[in-house]
């Protein structure tokens, strides 16, 4: 069973106020670095998808031109006070991933972390990015995938049959695999933790 698209909104809605209070001692272990290695590889029109609560806006380098999106208005309304905080202009507007109101080809950067793991659909949200994505363009990712180590994987696929069907949270996908089905191969790649962290980055041809 899935969540509607409204329910998983709301749910969103509700985590975005202590989100960021809750997830402290996760982004300090797992997720920070990653977010240095994605965002300081962004360069000129960049958009974040699923952006959260902004917890990347302080990693992007000066000089580029930051549009975020959220379904989650919560959400939206975190990254904003985010993007005061950290004196980080950014366009924030409220959009579903997998339809993204923009037109082909007018970014030069689009960058998701820890966001594929639990947008309903990854492979639709990935060709909405690289839609979005002008030819040469960088598709920056991190996410927590599917482990290389097979005792924690195997646990993984254990917590994915009550996260996902709860809120929508998969813990063994692995966007890499789903980018190479597209034809796309990765210019720079890397895994941590035991493989349950990656990140990616991959140019449009
Ligand atoms: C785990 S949080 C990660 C936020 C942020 N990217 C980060 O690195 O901390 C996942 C975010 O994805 C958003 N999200 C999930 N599915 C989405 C979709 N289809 N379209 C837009 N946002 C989505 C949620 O609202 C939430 O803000």
């Amino acid at each position: 069973m899935t969540r509607s698209h409204g329910t998983l909104v709301g749910y969103w809605d509700r985590q975005a106020p202590t989100y960021d209070a809750r997830m402290a001692g996760v982004e300090y272990r797992f997720l920070a670095d990653s977010r240095g290695w994605v965002c300081g590889r962004a360069r000129g029109a960049t958009l974040e998808i699923a952006i959260g609560t902004g917890a990347n806006l302080p990693h992007y380098p000066e000089e580029v031109d930051l549009t975020g999106i959220d379904w989650s208005p919560a959400m939206l309304h975190a990254a904003r006070r985010q993007g005061d905080r950290v004196h980080r202009a950014v366009t924030l507007q409220q959009a579903d991933a997998t339809a993204l109101p923009f037109p082909a080809e007018s970014f030069d950067t689009v960058v998701a972390t820890f966001a594929l793991c639990c947008i309903p659909n990854e492979r639709a949200a990935l060709l909405e990015a690289l839609r979005v994505l002008r030819p040469g363009g960088r598709l920056l990712l991190a996410d927590h995938v599917a482990a290389s180590f097979w005792p924690l994987r195997a646990l993984q696929h254990a917590v994915d049959l009550v996260s996902v069907p709860l809120h929508g949270e998969h813990y063994t996908r692995r966007p890499a695999t789903t980018l190479r089905g597209l034809g796309l191969t990765a210019e720079e790649s890397q895994r941590l933790a035991m493989g349950a962290i990656e990140r990616v980055h991959v140019r449009k041809p």
